[in-house]
């Protein structure tokens, strides 16, 4: 389960636009840049209009890293291969609010079982309200700033002003949960990303396409901290 939140923002690397010939070798440069988690996302080609890699390849590269796995299932029926994905040795599942409803409930119910986080993914379209059902199941809610299905869009920075502070405020502030924002995170973006509360930053083209890795997942993490705890502050 997701511990208790951290002052700071916590950093997610997709490997999505990493080179995925070297996969093990990509995982292995995000954790030497300091990223704090490796965050997969599995596309089905029907969910969204592309396709990744599934639990397989998951399970192959979990051995690479002790960093914390942050599976972001893009695909129609999550409800059917839950099982796999927690198998395969991932620390959080999070899949999409707009799959057919009747496998949700039970999916996330199992993945908390089993001692995973649960979240829930909303595409820019949905509204935060389609969580309302769900609200005490949910370890994570995942804010789509991107159109689902690729890397290296632009940062929808509408949604982002009308979700990710309603997310961090919807959800029990209390509680051991996290908001993450995914989609267009960079250092350009990361500052009302962090003025709106938000608990991790998944960052994939902004950190593979990086000339120096490390650096950027420092001044990301900076910048959207900075912006996070001027906020706490005020
Ligand atoms: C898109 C994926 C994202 C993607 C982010 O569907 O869910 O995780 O890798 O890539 P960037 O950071 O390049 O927008
Ligand atoms: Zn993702």
């Amino acid at each position: 389960m997701t511990g208790r939140r951290p002052a700071g923002v916590l950093i997610a690397a997709s490997i999505l636009d990493s080179d995925l010939g070297a996969l093990g070798d990509e995982i292995r440069r995000a954790e030497a840049a300091g990223a704090d988690r490796i965050h997969l996302d599995v596309m089905d080609g029907h969910f969204v209009p592309n396709l990744t890699f599934g639990w397989k390849t998951i399970e192959a590269v979990r051995r690479v890293t002790t960093l914390p796995f942050d599976a972001h299932l893009m695909i129609a029926e999550p409800g059917r291969w839950t099982e796999q994905f927690l198998d395969a040795g991932c620390d959080s599942i999070t899949f999409h609010v707009e799959v057919a409803a009747p496998q949700v409930g039970p999916a996330l119910a199992r993945i908390r079982e089993a001692g995973r986080s649960a979240g829930l993914s909303v595409k820019p379209g949905t509204p935060l309200a389609a969580l309302d059902a769900y609200r005490a199941m949910l370890d994570i809610v995942l804010v789509m700033t991107v159109e689902p299905g690729f890397g290296g869009q632009s940062f929808m920075r509408d949604v982002a002003k009308a979700k990710l502070a309603a997310a961090r405020a919807w959800l029990d502030p209390a509680g051991a949960n996290e908001v993450q924002v995914d989609g267009g995170g960079r250092a350009e973006t990361c500052e009302v990303i962090g003025r709106a509360g938000t608990d991790v930053i998944v960052a994939g083209s902004a950190l593979y396409r990086a000339a120096d890795m490390t650096a950027e997942v420092e001044r990301i993490r900076s910048l959207a901290g900075a912006a996070r705890a001027a906020t706490i502050q005020a």
